[in-house]
């Protein structure tokens, strides 16, 4: 987590910012922002695992305090509610020391129910945020979610503080480690399962802390989106062609999102990888204030349309494939999302504060994010080209087909695809490249 007090101060002050004019907007008194809980498995004794709600997290990195809260009244310290059962079962975890103590008031309790005790009791107009099975018997009255505020609040999410941005600089090198770890395993023949421990391992993450499941995903695996599964095999290395690895790490909630994709060995395939790779850092060169991602999306198309054209896949010229709709069949995705304490961070297709939504576009209805940038944002940019089964056999049927070569096709589905993932903040002028930075540092 990073040290600086005067950053975390002045995030502080900018969440209050936020949130004064968030409840004054929806005529709240006051804001009860719940941690979360661990729900149930159903018949047995144990919990799924405990992840922390991200509205309470950006408030207070309280990573392991299921039942905790945030307690926000304008003009007043927020306060820290953490509750600490007594559990000679399990052992509660400690609070994490550091400078972002002293810009909350915080005060411990030992069960669920004492939580009331601390609610003011003046507070009229009360809204209550977070899953809402953790009020259940807690005798807390309030509005549970408002949309409108929650959409407020979301609004403003979209814009990182200082604090947070250096959060996920220093996840990205967090999971850059992992990355070099598995990047090495790779060339020495580990599985798709070993080569998942690796990368928890250099994170110095357990799975459940990762902001989302690691993508190890070797040959024509790669061409499942968000390939779930571990092959426990060890490959030998004739059938070894292609790693694609999208996996990110998480600090005080908030999350690096990064992919990288390896060719086993010299050739075709490494090639492209190289191709692609200058095809993603142009796409990142165009990240400024002002830039609508849809247009920056369609930028993509005609990019990675050009490598379709180059690599001899489909006879059209680059604007033929995007109008035809032929290079949404190697690229099923979005060009990329917002970041924060959400893999996929809220706000992305929000018009205003008050919630307006952005029109989808007709042609890109699958992008996460629609917005124009402004400097704060945290995207991804991570293009890709795939050769997804399903997705072809569709277009073998079309009256496109004829333009496809189907044998060179054929020849590369071994390798299953590319993606190049990196995270790139917004800046006043431009932007910054936190992925590669990290990587040249
Ligand atoms: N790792 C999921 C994504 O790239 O969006
Ligand atoms: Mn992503
Ligand atoms: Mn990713």
């Amino acid at each position: 987590m990073p040290s600086s007090s005067r950053l975390y101060a002045a995030h502080i002050k900018s969440l209050c910012q936020r949130y004064d004019r968030a409840l004054e907007a929806d005529g709240f008194d006051a804001v009860l922002i719940g941690a979360g809980h661990a729900p149930p498995v159903h018949r047995d004794d144990q919990h799924y695992p405990y992840r922390a709600e991200p509205l309470f997290l950006q408030w207070a990195p309280l990573l392991a305090h299921p039942g905790s809260a945030l307690l926000y009244r304008p003009g007043k310290k927020p306060l820290l509610l953490v509750l600490e059962p007594v559990d000679y079962w399990h052992q509660p975890a400690p609070v994490p020391r550091g400078p972002w103590q002293r810009a909350l008031d915080i005060r411990v309790f030992r069960k669920p129910a004492d939580l009331r005790r601390h609610m003011p009791r003046a507070e009229k107009a009360l809204a209550l945020l977070g899953e809402p099975a953790q009020w259940r018997g807690l005798a807390i009255g309030g509005r549970k979610n408002p949309r409108s505020l929650l959409a407020h609040l979301d609004y403003d999410r979209a814009c990182k503080t200082p604090w947070e941005v250096q959060c996920i600089e220093q996840a990205t090198v967090q999971a850059l480690a992992g990355h070099r770890a598995v990047h090495t395993a790779f060339d020495a023949g580990l599985s798709e399962f070993e080569m998942g421990l690796m990368f928890l391992a250099a994170c110095g993450q357990t799975d459940a802390e990762l902001p989302y499941p690691a993508i190890v995903a070797m040959n024509r695996n790669g061409a499942t989106l968000h390939y779930q599964h571990r092959d426990r095999q060890r490959l030998p290395a004739r059938e070894r062609h292609s790693l694609l690895l999208d996996a990110g790490s998480s600090v005080a909630g908030y999350a690096s999102d990064i992919t990288r994709t390896y060719a086993a060995r010299r050739g075709e395939f490494a090639a492209m990888v190289r191709d692609m790779d200058r095809t993603q850092q142009q796409l990142c060169a165009q990240v400024r204030p002002g830039v609508s991602f849809p247009e920056l999306q369609l930028s993509a198309f005609t990019t990675l349309a050009e490598l379709l054209s180059r690599w001899e896949l489909v006879r059209l010229s680059a604007e033929e494939m995007v109008e035809r709709r032929i290079v949404d069949s190697f690229m099923p995705h979005g060009l990329g999302h917002l970041l924060g304490l959400q893999v996929h961070d809220v706000g992305g297709d929000l018009a205003s504060p008050q919630g307006r939504k952005l029109p989808r576009p007709k042609r890109f209805t699958r992008l996460r994010l629609t917005r124009t940038l402004e400097p704060g944002m945290v995207v991804t940019i991570e293009p890709g080209i795939y050769f997804i089964d399903s997705l072809l056999a569709r277009l073998k049927k079309s009256r496109h087909s004829r333009q496809v070569d189907w044998k060179k096709v054929a020849a590369l589905r071994c390798y299953g695809g590319i993606r190049i993932e990196d995270n790139v903040l917004v800046t006043a002028d431009g932007h910054r490249n936190l992925t590669r930075e990290a990587e040249t540092t």
